[in-house]
C-alpha cells in the first residue's frame, strides 16, 4: 500500500494567484511513485485544480442540497472532481464547535457520495464517537488521521513513541484495516519517523504543505524510503 500524504492548506493562501503558484510548484515537483499525494485547498480554489487526480476538500456538509446557506455538499465536491474530504478537523471542532455527532453525519454523507473520507481525531473517544454506526469491517474509503491537539499548528510535534502507542490503539479500536495517518507539526525533519518508526500509513500536513520546498522535501524523502 502506498504512503498517503495529505496537504491541508487550511485557509491559505490569500489570493488565487498565490494558490495557482503554490499548486504549480507542488505539482511540478511531485512526480512520485510510492506516494498517494492528496491536495486539499480551500473550497474556492478546488474547481481550479479539478484536473488534479487526487484533489480533496477540507470539509463538507451532510445534506446533498437545499436551504443550507454557506454550506457545500459532498455531491458538489464530487462534481468538481474532489475525491477526498477531510472531516472533523480539530480547528473546526474548536472554532466552529463541530461535535462528534455532526462529524459522524458528515462522514456518513461523504462516504455515501463516494468520497474518500479522512477523519481527524485527537484520541480514542473522538474516534469511537465520530465513527458510530459505521461498519468498520466493511467500510472502504475511510482514513483516520490521529492529530493530537497540542501538536496541530503549534510547532510541537507529538513524540514518536507516544504517536506510535496511539496508532496501535486506534488500529485496535478500528479493526486494523483502516489506514491511520499522523498529523501535527510535521516537518521534513520528523516526517519519515512517523511512517518508518511509528508505523503510520501516512501524514496529514498543514503548515509545511504551503511551503512548496519543504513539502516536496517531505514527499521525496518518503517516496525514496517506501
Ligand atoms: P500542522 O497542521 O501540520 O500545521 O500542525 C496539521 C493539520 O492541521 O492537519
Amino acid at each position: 500500500m502506498k504512503t498517503i500524504i495529505v496537504a491541508n492548506w487550511k485557509m491559505n493562501p490569500q489570493t488565487l494567484a498565490e494558490a495557482k503558484r503554490l499548486f504549480a510548484s507542488v505539482e511540478r515537483g511531485a512526480a512520485v511513485k510510492n506516494i498517494e499525494l492528496v491536495i486539499c485547498p480551500p473550497f474556492v480554489y478546488c474547481f481550479l485544480f479539478s484536473a488534479f487526480r487526487l484533489l480533496g476538500a477540507q470539509n463538507c456538509f451532510w445534506q446533498k442540497e437545499g436551504a443550507y446557506t454557506g454550506e457545500i455538499s459532498p455531491q458538489m465536491l464530487k462534481s468538481v472532481n474532489c475525491r477526498y474530504v477531510i472531516v472533523g478537523h480539530s480547528e473546526r471542532r474548536k472554532f466552529l464547535r463541530e461535535a462528534d455527532e455532526v462529524v459522524n453525519k458528515k462522514i456518513k454523507a461523504a462516504l455515501e457520495a463516494g468520497l474518500k473520507v479522512i477523519v481527524c481525531v485527537a484520541g480514542l473517544s473522538q474516534a469511537k464517537e465520530s465513527l458510530k454506526g459505521i461498519n468498520l469491517s466493511k467500510v472502504k474509503n475511510l482514513i483516520i488521521a490521529y492529530e493530537p491537539i497540542f501538536a496541530v499548528g503549534t510547532g510541537r510535534p507529538c513524540s514518536i513513541n507516544r504517536a506510535e502507542k496511539m496508532r496501535i490503539l486506534i488500529n485496535k479500536q478500528t479493526g486494523g484495516k483502516i489506514p491511520v495517518l499522523y498529523g501535527g507539526s510535521v516537518t521534513s525533519q520528523n516526517a519519515d519517523h512517523y511512517v518508518k518508526k511509528a508505523g503510520f500509513q501516512g501524514l496529514l500536513i498543514g503548515g509545511s504543505s504551503i511551503k512548496a520546498k519543504e513539502f516536496l522535501t517531505i514527499v521525496k524523502k518518503l517516496d525514496n524510503k517506501s
